[in-house]
């Protein structure tokens, strides 16, 4: 394995409360649960923290409130070894927070529904990040998602592209891109209901997803000015579109599916942590599906992201059998 990357994270923080039924309810009605859980996640912390658990160097920049949510995020975070001195407060709005439905399918996969209330993640002011212009250039790679004000990320894109340090964009919640945000990023990983947001081209399942629809879509984004296009399928695998040619890697078979909220953060966590230390495309996209396919199978975003060991073991222990 390669040197120990140096990461920045412009992200979210966000605090999850968690009810999982059997029934989602209906209009007007009431339905009653099975569990209620409350985890510290955030599309940004939560693939800090995962990058963090994998061995980079990971710094993350994001806004908190002055709360008990706020603490806890925070406290979270510094565990998992990660820089948080340059973390800004909000003196009025409240930490992100998240309402989280987990649909328990008897017999098959549990499905998430997610409503954020960013709080004081939206509160980012151009100026709190200015300092970034200069600094930004220590990274190997800097990873945004869009949690935080639209605004921000393009400045900090801006100023990595000026650096040459190379910038992924995870684009969740699905948004529109400025062309100019476009031209500085590196690397984008939309899931398909996002990729279908950007490009219009929906990659329908029939048995598992289209590929080749999926293809398409990958090759839409490389048009709009994106090289390295990374298409993730949940249980379909991962298609990456690059200038060196199409990867596919498909999802590990046989994972019980407990709860998918990080799924994807887990993925691109482990992907750009994986590319930093010097793997290749198709060796960083196998090593990212094993690390979120242990993230699926536990309970929670943050709690639920694995260790390096716990991916390496899970690895070994999918090529014995
Ligand atoms: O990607 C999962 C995350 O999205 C959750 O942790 C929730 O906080 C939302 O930001």
């Amino acid at each position: 394995m390669g040197k120990r990357p140096k990461i920045l994270v412009v992200g979210s923080f966000v605090m999850d409360q968690i009810a999982t039924t059997r029934v989602v309810p209906e209009e007007g009605q009431t339905v009653l649960g099975k569990t209620f859980h409350k985890a510290p996640g955030g599309k940004g912390a939560n693939q800090a923290v995962q990058m963090a658990r994998l061995g980079a160097d990971v710094t993350m920049i994001g806004k908190l409130g002055h709360d008990a949510n706020g603490k806890e995020l925070l406290a979270v975070c510094r565990k998992a070894g990660i820089n948080v001195s340059e973390v800004l407060y909000d003196d009025t709005e409240a930490t992100g927070c998240a309402v989280i439905i987990l649909e328990v399918v008897p017999g098959g996969s549990t499905k998430n529904r997610i409503i954020v209330i960013p709080g004081s993640n939206m509160t980012i002011q151009p100026e709190e990040v200015a300092f970034l212009k200069d600094e930004i250039g220590a990274y190997d790679l800097v990873l945004l998602q869009h949690e935080i004000p639209m605004e921000i990320n393009e400045i900090i894109a801006e100023f990595a592209d000026e650096k040459g340090v190379p910038v992924m964009l995870n684009p969740a919640p699905a948004a529109q891109l400025s062309r100019k945000f476009i031209s500085h990023l590196t690397y984008i990983s939309p899931n398909e209901h996002e990729a279908a947001a950007m490009t219009g081209i929906k990659v329908h399942r029939e048995n598992g997803f289209n590929l080749e629809e999926a293809k398409v879509a990958a090759s839409v984004l490389r048009g709009f000015g994106v090289d390295n296009v990374v298409i993730t399928l949940g249980e379909s695998g991962v298609l990456m579109d690059t200038p060196q040619g199409i990867f596919y890697k498909p999802a590990v078979p046989d994972v019980n599916v407990v709860d998918p909220t990080a799924a994807g953060d887990s993925f691109v966590g482990a992907f750009c942590t994986r590319i930093c230390m010097g793997d290749g495309y198709g060796e960083a996209l196998s090593f990212a599906n094993h690390t979120a396919a242990i993230t699926v199978s536990r309970m929670g975003a943050m709690p639920s992201l694995p260790e390096l060991h716990e991916v390496e073991e899970f690895i070994r222990s999918k090529k014995e059998q």
